[in-house]
């Protein structure tokens, strides 16, 4: 099959290579000079992928001083591992003008490319995502970042990446629970866009959730070519961009108030439901149905684990989002007037919000 290449017109512009058997050695040699690096991995995808990219690097020329692994799961997104990480590249002696190569989800790569960021005042980062998720949103776009307990992404940066390579083979080795917290993403950005984008959500749902590589590809693309057109018209998120957001106001509450034991993409399905009861109400467009066949069709729960609501609002009302002049009885949505129609900074009273939640949480 063809490698699908797309182009992330940023300041500095950069690829998203995307092939089943990618060859990464031609890969990172066409974005980047050989020089020093580092390998940032976490302890399930470590153990998997890191040796056959090690290898790919070494041929290209590079020389690789270490191989950093985190544990696996969204607690590595915190201050103290973070720390370690930066006192790991210290120690081993990576340099201004080194690289980090972020091989993982999208724990790795927000963290990496956090410590990218800020690690002597920045070093090259290459996005290696090999879930699902990392490859259709997180490893695009810059967006970089910590969770505190306070909140989702709370800490952050925007750094482009060099180059994002995925080789959908990692996919190959992704339990069936992640590909569907994947496509959670993917449902978003079809609902987002309309057009033959949302179209092909229901020719390649199905295929994809059982890990049919053409129909992966072509949604992967689908959803990399929107992340890229939207942070291209607005790498910093001052306007357009927060549209990505839909699903996730309430999506980061529910995560925050189950103290990151819930998985994002499960996360965002059921804020997207909530959203769409929000729009239901607001714009009397019923997009209910819609979404959930979607997500079904993708394998995710309609229904988060019951939490506590108080908890879930709290949380919404520290969202990025808000602004200074926003009541406190009033939350800022991003919400469809119809597929393909986002409207952002919708504000929402709390009394609706607080039903919008309750009705996706399991009783
Ligand atoms: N920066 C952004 O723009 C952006 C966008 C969306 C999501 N995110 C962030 O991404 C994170 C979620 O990403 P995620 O769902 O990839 O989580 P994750 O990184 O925790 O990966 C999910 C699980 O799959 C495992 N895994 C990953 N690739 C694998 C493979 N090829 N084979 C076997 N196991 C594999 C991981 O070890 C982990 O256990 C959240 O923190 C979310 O906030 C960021
Ligand atoms: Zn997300």
């Amino acid at each position: 099959m063809n490698r699908s290449s797309v182009t992330v017109a940023a300041m500095v512009p950069y690829e998203v290579l995307v092939a089943p058997a990618l060859d990464l050695t031609e890969a990172v040699s066409g974005a980047l000079p050989p020089g020093v690096g580092v390998l940032l991995t976490d302890s399930t995808v470590g153990p998997l992928h890191a040796t056959s990219v090690a290898e790919a690097l070494k041929k290209g020329g590079w020389e690789l001083i270490d191989t950093v692994k985190v544990p696996a799961g969204e607690a590595s997104k915190s201050l103290s591992i973070y720390e370690e990480v930066v006192r790991r590249l210290a120690r081993a002696g990576l340099p201004r003008g080194g690289t980090l190569f972020a091989l993982g989800g999208g724990v790795v790569g927000d963290l990496g490319g956090f410590v990218a960021s800020s690690y002597m005042r920045g070093v090259n980062l290459v996005q290696l995502p090999t879930s699902l998720l990392s490859m259709v949103d997180s490893s695009v776009g810059g967006k970089v970042g910590l969770d505190l307990p306070e909140g989702k992404n709370l800490i952050g940066a925007f750094l482009q990446p060099c180059l994002v390579a995925a080789n959908l083979d990692w996919v190959d080795t992704l339990p069936p629970r992640e590909i569907s917290h994947g496509l959670a993403e993917v449902v978003k950005m079809g609902l987002l866009t309309g057009g033959k984008f949302f179209e092909d959500l229901w020719r390649f749902l199905a295929p994809a959730r059982t890990g049919d590589t053409g129909a992966l590809q072509a949604l992967i693309v689908h959803s990399v070519r929107v992340k890229a057109a939207v942070v291209a018209a607005d790498e910093r998120e001052v306007g357009l961009r927060s549209i990505l957001n839909y699903g996730h106001t309430i999506g980061h509450g529910l995560e925050a108030a189950a103290t990151y034991d819930l998985p994002h993409g499960a996360a965002v399905a059921a804020g997207m439901l909530g959203a769409a009861r929000l729009s239901r109400e607001i714009f009397r467009t019923d997009l209910l149905e819609v979404h959930e066949d979607l997500l079904s069709a993708a394998g995710l729960p309609l229904k988060a684990p019951a939490v506590d609501v108080q908890s879930v609002l709290k949380a919404v009302g520290r969202d990025k989002k808000r602004r200074t002049s926003d009541q406190p009885y009033e939350y800022r949505f991003v919400l469809l007037e119809d597929v393909g129609r986002p409207l952002r900074d919708v504000l929402v009273r709390d009394t609706l919000v607080r039903r919008a939640i309750e009705a996706i949480l399991e009783s």
